[in-house]
């Protein structure tokens, strides 16, 4: 017999991304569009998401809000909700919570407004996404999440105490919700990049790039293509008995 969980795969369904235009969120699109999955990609800039469409050769289609935005982000999902029935969408069973921001900030020379915003960017927002995701998944009983997370919530990083708690965070409600969404069939998962090549980290300098490389066992940064992988990996019914971990893609990062 087949179980709740078995009925409906990757393939046949669509999947959400949230900065689906960022280096991560892009590749990520592009996987899920090859493997024949519907993404709904979500992002800030309409003029992004066009040439996103655009470049994808798969069914991709656009979002354009905020995820701050407690208003947009439900009103995106009552798009979703409608669009989900259409034969060539199908019912959603993804979320990647990938949309972040770091914003360096020593805590002497920090203030509560930054603290508010990287907790609502990195931790809050993603944390609307996944109830109202799982509140569309229950209907079928079948889903994965996926929280784009980071090695440094785990380990911690002198400057970024902000974006390390608001990555902590989302790991801690990744761990919690796994435990308490598996009885109707929805897995969280996280997946931890170390050092990733996109515009996040395109301002490190030379020597910065080089202290950082000398922490990393396989001494080089990692690209946006493998940390999709491991998130396609994730969302995947090859996953099927995984729920609740926390996958590093970080070329094993030595504090
Ligand atoms: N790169 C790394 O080394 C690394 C390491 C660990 C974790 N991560 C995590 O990986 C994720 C993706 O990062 P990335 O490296 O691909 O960086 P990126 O290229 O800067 O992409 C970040 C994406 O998040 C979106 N975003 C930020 N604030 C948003 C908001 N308020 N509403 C909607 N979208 C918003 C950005 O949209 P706009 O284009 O509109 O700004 C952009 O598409 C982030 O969560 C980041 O923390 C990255």
């Amino acid at each position: 017999m087949t179980s709740p969980s078995e009925q409906l795969s990757l393939r046949d369904g669509s999947v959400l991304v949230t900065g689906a235009t960022g280096g991560i969120g892009r590749a990520i699109v592009e996987l899920l569009s090859k493997r024949g999955t519907t993404v709904f990609a979500a992002g800030r800039s309409k003029a992004a998401l066009e040439a996103l469409v655009e470049s994808t050769s798969g069914h991709v289609i656009p979002l354009q809000y905020d995820v701050t935005d407690e208003k947009s982000v439900k009103e995106a999902f009552r798009s979703i909700q409608k669009q989900q029935l259409e034969p060539n969408v199908g019912m959603l069973v993804g979320l990647v919570n990938n949309a972040g921001e770091m914003k360096e900030a020593p805590l002497l020379a920090s203030n509560m407004d930054l603290l508010k915003h990287q907790l609502n960017v990195n931790f809050l927002s993603a944390y609307q996404h996944m109830q109202l995701a799982s509140r569309l998944m229950a209907r079928s009983r079948h889903g994965a999440i996926v929280n784009v997370v980071s090695q440094i919530g785990e380990q911690g990083n002198a400057g970024l105490s902000a974006y390390a708690a608001s990555k902590a965070a989302l790991t801690g409600a990744t761990k919690s919700l796994a435990k308490e969404l598996a009885p109707i069939g929805i897995r969280v998962n996280a997946v931890a990049p170390g050092f990733i090549e996109t515009e996040l980290t395109a301002h490190y300098d030379d020597a910065q790039r080089e202290r950082i490389f000398s922490r990393i066992a396989l001494k080089k940064a990692g690209s946006a293509e493998l940390v999709a992988q491991a998130i396609v990996f994730l969302l995947d019914d090859a996953s099927n008995y995984t729920t609740g971990h926390v996958l590093p893609v970080d070329g094993l990062f030595q504090p």
